[in-house]
């Protein structure tokens, strides 16, 4: 398949320069910056190579290195902001530090258009992220734009097969800016389109059958979008023998087993519903600190996983890892742990089975169109995120059955509500929390001693940051109000205002 790479030179937008591209149907991966021509070069089709942005300056002793003859290989290099740069520095331009950076939105006047910036017009807002700038470049390149501190701001060698923007096209602010990528990856690399989810199932299948066709495999099911998809593709290749695991925690949502019963029965899923909720619950008896509760979780999790796939006698766990599962997971190797994700390298180094991720090209609104192909029902292609350690990390201090059955009650009345009220589709997660200490109430007259429950409602783009959602007063009474009256053990609801950072979505 025809293929664009994009080297990445730590932009936080590198990802998106390659969704993009797959959003115009043509296939895209991100690779790291110092991959060598070579490698390049022996990717079949290979049509066209993208330098993302970065932090960092050309002259940056730890600026993140390029192979050397990068500018030598033979399809058509787009740079973008550090990328832009790059390109000069490797073929003697000047780079020098700007008067003042560019940083938001700035007034580009296109020059002169060339192929890059064809059909874009004559003047056009760009989204600008920048320090340094290229000043001036060897005789052979064109200056196509230029903005009011960047003599350079677009310049192209169509000789040689080199372009640079200053600016993110990638960005949504960028007018135009998917009109410029289509111009490199259509006219400028000559790609074909032929990357959808139809193709995609296609090419999965086909890796199926070719890496794990004929073997033992298992999968746990979570009732996420992901490991759903995942299961349904190898079901159609490996029939009854793959076996899907739904682990029933205890943790779970409100009637999360009937719901993926229910919805994996046409599809003739060889499912396996293991009840460990006692298991659960006992090793997670007396424990309050959050970090011990998502460990203990882990290992129970893999714990019976792992006596299932001994009776089933699989070779191989399939996952349903994504690909910004594996940015996230490389992305913050040197960062500091904030929470165990327990499902993300959480996996025993001793384990016997080999793991194989038939999802891992693919990105979450891919995942989503695949979903849709493969028929999924909106129960699960619509649903909130919910994480891995379930309702444990919802319920401050010992986690009981009671308790858990409380958050699982109040957590479903918060999500009616919101979808009586068109709501639910709009926030990223809806949920609630259940403190372990009591306050006074009155109900009916008498004193009551009971819960308070938090309402937690969030908006986010990406989980990286989110806000308190803003809802109306009488949904928030509504939800209040049905909390105390339903759930007998509850006399106080109280909502939950604070943004992340510096709070997290999760309470633990
Ligand atoms: P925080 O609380 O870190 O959550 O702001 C960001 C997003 O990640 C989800 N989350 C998890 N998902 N396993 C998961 O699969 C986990 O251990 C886990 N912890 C948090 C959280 O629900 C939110 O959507």
């Amino acid at each position: 398949m025809d293929t664009i790479i994009v080297l990445d030179f730590g932009s936080q937008y590198c990802h998106l320069i390659s969704r993009r591209l797959r959003d115009l149907g043509v296939y895209s991966e991100v690779l790291p910056a110092a991959t060598p021509v070579d490698t390049l070069q022996a990717i079949p089709e290979l049509k066209g190579v993208i330098l993302s942005g970065g932090a960092a300056s050309v002259y940056d002793s730890d600026a993140p290195a390029a192979d050397p003859e990068l500018l030598l290989i033979g399809v058509p290099i787009l740079g973008i902001c550090y990328g832009h740069q790059l390109i000069a520095h490797l073929d003697e331009g000047k780079v020098t530090a700007g008067t003042a950076g560019e940083y938001g939105l700035t007034s580009l006047t296109v020059q002169r258009p060339g192929k890059l910036l064809e059909g874009v017009g004559p003047t056009i807002n760009v989204w600008m992220n920048h320090g340094d700038i290229v000043e001036s470049l060897p005789s052979d390149y064109t200056v196509t734009a230029t903005t009011a501190d960047a003599p350079v701001a677009a310049f192209e060698n169509t000789k040689r097969g080199l372009y640079g923007t200053q600016f993110h096209p990638e960005v949504a602010h960028t007018e135009k800016g998917a009109e410029m990528l289509a111009n490199f990856v259509f006219d400028i690399c000559q790609a074909r389109a032929e990357w959808s989810p139809d193709s995609a199932m296609a090419a999965i299948t086909a890796e199926i059958e070719q890496a794990i066709g004929g073997k033992k495999a298992i999968i746990g099911l979570s009732g996420g979008i992901d490991s759903s998809v995942a299961a349904l593709l190898v079901n159609r290749v490996l029939g009854k023998k793959l076996v899907a695991v739904y682990v029933d925690t205890g943790l779970m949502r409100y009637r999360e087993t009937e719901l993926l019963k229910e919805t994996f029965a046409p599809y003739h899923l060889n499912l396996r519903v293991i009840d460990a909720s006692a298991r659960f619950f006992a090793g997670l008896k007396g424990v309050t600190d959050p970090e011990e509760k998502r460990k203990i979780i882990g290992r129970l999790f893999i714990e019976v996983f792992d006596e299932v796939a001994a009776i089933e006698k699989a070779d191989v766990l399939i996952q349903g890892t994504i690909y910004s599962d594996r940015i996230e997971s490389g992305a913050t190797k040197h960062s500091s742990t904030i929470k165990s994700h327990h499902n993300v390298g959480g996996l025993p180094k001793d384990m016997k089975l080999t793991v194989y991720e038939p999802l891992r090209e693919l990105y979450k609104d891919e995942v989503r169109r695949v979903a849709a192909e493969l028929g999924m029902p909106k129960s699960i292609t619509g649903r909130q995120v919910f994480p891995g350690p379930g309702n444990a990390i919802r319920i401050i201090g010992e986690v009981t059955p009671e308790k858990a059955e409380i958050v699982r009650q109040a957590t479903h009345i918060i999500e009616e509500t919101l979808k009586e009220h068109n709501l639910y589709d709009r926030v990223w997660m809806s949920f609630a929390v259940l403190l372990s200490i009591k306050s006074v109430g009155i109900q009916g007259d008498a004193r009551s001693y009971k819960y308070p429950i938090v309402v937690r409602i969030v908006e986010s783009q990406d989980a990286m940051t989110a806000n308190f959602a803003d809802i109306p007063h009488a949904v928030l009474e509504q939800i209040s109000t049905r909390i105390t009256n339903q759930i007998k053990a509850v006399n106080r609801v109280v909502y939950d205002i604070s943004n992340k950072p510096p709070a997290t979505m999760e309470w633990e």
